[in-house]
């Protein structure tokens, strides 16, 4: 194709754009945001009017502290089309979330919301080392699920060959790897691994398929899990973040040359920090609850959202737009034992810390009594004698104990015991009585 369209594989200037030009975008579309989501969705009308604010109060960026937050009750109680700021006829698409506990999480976009997605997708792709001629798998599951769409248009933006997989029916995507040799995947980190065990399984050295990069996200994985994926499939693997409240996939992207951490794209999501506890706003680098405010986003605006996830600010580094720290886990999935707080992460890299076990794990908790236990379900490699499971599940559960400061149960599987989840993994099983 010749003609004089821009090149989309060029880096936008606004990606290296000074943080002086960052801030003056941001303050200018925040004022648009708020005064649409104020003037169209009645849920920010009264939230805004209960607390005495009104959008032309937004004077300078920490103004929007003045704003109320709003949460995943705030959209369940306006399900499923309350919390639009469009007319339906203006919104070309609906995407939800599964809805573990009680109604899904309905979120719709406008013509140019799909847009700019894609366009942050694409972004995203080539800061991960995706090229515009690369095939490119999508393993992240299609239909109401962001991921799948939500990567399928950003890597057609960037002028991929999409080859739209869908998540599951592993055997097949094991085929369509081999057989299309394709030089990117998405998909979610702990899929990867099933994918990769299963080539093992049929006598494929993962090592050895076409994929160049991995782009893993949809749940929290860590530096180890980054370490084990790049060894068995020899390629990048780099971290892509998002939420379907806030977009999907795209919020923000790790760049392949530092990999050290999702860069935000603060030019349409505008990241803050809070106390999870009381709310209050953070400086750059504490730790905290990551929370987002929509700044073009047409259909569905979105005002101080609570992600729940715990992460921190960080500086630019390979972009300008500020960094956040690897997820560490959501406050959901925060395992309270014996007053020790803890997360299946941090699990996860002390499992990577015993060679001979494998990153397939469960955390199970129970209650014996009135006391928790909380229940390590991990497998061992393939090929681990059966008489080295005790010692291995030793020296996890010394490790767990010297390193978080709980006792727990260590219980070594076969490999391929558990149950692999072809998306997210169910890292925790709470069986503990309700109430
Ligand atoms: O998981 C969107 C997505 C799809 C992101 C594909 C990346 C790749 P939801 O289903 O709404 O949307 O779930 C959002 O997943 O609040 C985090 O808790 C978690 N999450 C997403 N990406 C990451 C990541 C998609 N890179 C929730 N690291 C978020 C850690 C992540 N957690």
């Amino acid at each position: 194709m010749t003609g004089v369209l821009p090149s989309p594989t060029s880096t936008p200037d606004i990606e290296f754009a000074t943080r002086d030009r960052i801030s003056a975008l941001q303050l200018e579309r925040m004022q648009w945001s708020l005064q649409h989501a104020y003037a169209n969705v009645p849920h920010y009308r009264r939230a805004f009017d209960a607390v005495g604010v009104h959008p032309s109060d937004l004077k300078d960026l920490a103004d929007l502290a003045k704003f109320p937050f709003t949460t995943k009750k705030e959209l369940r109680e306006n399900y499923p089309f309350g919390m639009l700021a469009v007319p339906q006829s203006e919104v070309s698409r609906i995407h939800a979330s599964s809805g573990t506990t009680g109604w899904p999480t309905v979120v719709g976009y406008t013509a140019n919301d799909i847009e700019n997605w894609a366009d942050l997708v694409a972004r995203s792709l080539r800061a991960g080392g995706v090229k515009p001629s690369d095939k490119v798998h999508v393993a992240y599951g299609y239909g109401l699920f962001t991921g799948g769409l939500g990567a399928h248009y950003g890597a057609e933006r960037l002028g991929c060959t999409v080859i739209p997989m869908s998540g599951g029916m592993t055997d097949r995507q094991i085929q369509l790897i081999t057989d299309f040799r394709p030089d990117a995947i998405l998909v979610t980190p702990s899929y990867m691994l099933t994918i990769a065990d299963a080539m093992i399984a049929k006598g494929i050295d993962p090592a050895t398929t076409s994929l160049r990069v991995g782009v893993f996200g949809a749940e929290p994985w860590t530096e180890q899990m980054r370490k084990e994926i790049e060894h068995i499939l020899e390629m990048d693997a780099v971290d892509i973040y998002g939420l379907s409240e806030v977009m999907g996939p795209g919020v923000a992207m790790e760049c392949v040359e530092t990999k050290d951490g999702p860069h935000i794209w603060e030019d349409h999501c505008y990241p803050e920090i809070i106390d999870p506890v009381t709310g209050a706003v953070l400086p750059d680098g504490a730790a905290g609850e990551l929370v987002f405010t929509s700044l073009t986003k047409e259909a569905m605006p979105i005002v101080r959202y609570r992600t729940r996830d715990l992460t921190r600010l960080l500086p630019g580094t390979a972009r300008t737009m500020r960094r956040m720290q690897k997820v560490t886990g959501r406050t959901d999935d925060m395992i309270i034992l014996r007053g020790v707080n803890l997360f299946p992460t941090q699990i996860e890299e002390l499992i990577l810390a015993v060679p001979v076990l494998a990153p397939q794990f469960q955390c199970v908790l129970e209650r014996t009594g009135r006391l928790d236990m909380l229940t390590i379900r991990v497998e061992a490699r393939p090929g681990v004698p059966g008489d080295q499971h005790s010692v291995a599940s030793e020296s996890l559960r010394e490790l767990i104990k010297n390193r978080i400061g709980v006792t727990v149960a260590v219980d070594v599987m076969a490999p391929a015991a558990l149950e692999r989840s072809v998306g997210k993994a169910h890292r925790l099983i709470d069986n503990r009585p309700e109430g």
